[in-house]
């Protein structure tokens, strides 16, 4: 069957979900998912994300070109959910979610306990990319938690790294999981 095109990606998933947490000028916290997302350098390390230029998130890494990746697992899904609602500028989606901040050694934002890791990157590209902003960033400082690896990778049966498919609907192990 012949798909719209605005509706291509929804066949290219489920996609790693991450969870971009920022500051901004004033040092407020900002956290929101990202499932457009992708590694495009092993050395330098980069990896890269397209944003709609009127998020929040965005405006933070203009203003401060700093931004820490989190990799949720399933034990998080509605509080990710939750980052992903639209509250006004200022407003601290970690608090909303009751998720906890955990201090980063190298940028301002801090990053998210609950994930299974946390990537801090320091923004090195930002191209307008159609409708959305193509961001790039050096991860400046890598970080993991020991049970969410196994032999060097990650560990999927322990943290079931949430994937998403389009919507409401994620994939969680080898299950479809709608958000209530
Ligand atoms: C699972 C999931 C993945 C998302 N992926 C993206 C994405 O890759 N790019 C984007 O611009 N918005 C994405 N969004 C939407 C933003 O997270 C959402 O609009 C959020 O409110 C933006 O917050 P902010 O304005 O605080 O940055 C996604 C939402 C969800 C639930």
């Amino acid at each position: 069957m012949e798909l719209e095109l605005s509706q291509f990606y929804r066949v290219m998933a489920p996609r790693t979900t991450i969870i971009v947490t920022t500051v901004n000028r004033k040092g407020e916290i900002n956290a929101a998912p990202f499932s457009f997302t992708m590694p495009v350098s092993v050395n330098p390390p980069l990896l890269a994300l397209a944003s709609v230029p009127t998020h929040h998130t965005y405006h933070n890494l203009q203003e401060t070109g700093e931004f820490v990746v989190n990799l949720p697992g399933e034990g998080i899904l509605d509080q990710l959910w939750i980052t992903s609602e639209s509250f006004p500028a200022g407003v601290n989606e970690l608090e909303k979610a009751h998720l906890t901040p955990k201090e980063s050694l190298i940028v301002k934002a801090p990053a998210i306990k609950e994930c299974a890791a946390q990537l801090e990157c320091k923004v090195v590209m930002d191209r307008e990319c159609g409708d959305h902003q193509l961001v790039v960033g050096e991860v400046v400082r890598a970080t993991a938690l020991e049970e969410s690896l196994l032999e060097g990778l990650l560990d999927v049966e322990k943290t079931k790294p949430l994937l998403h498919l389009g919507g409401k609907d994620f994939v969680v192990g080898d299950h479809r999981k709608r958000v209530e």
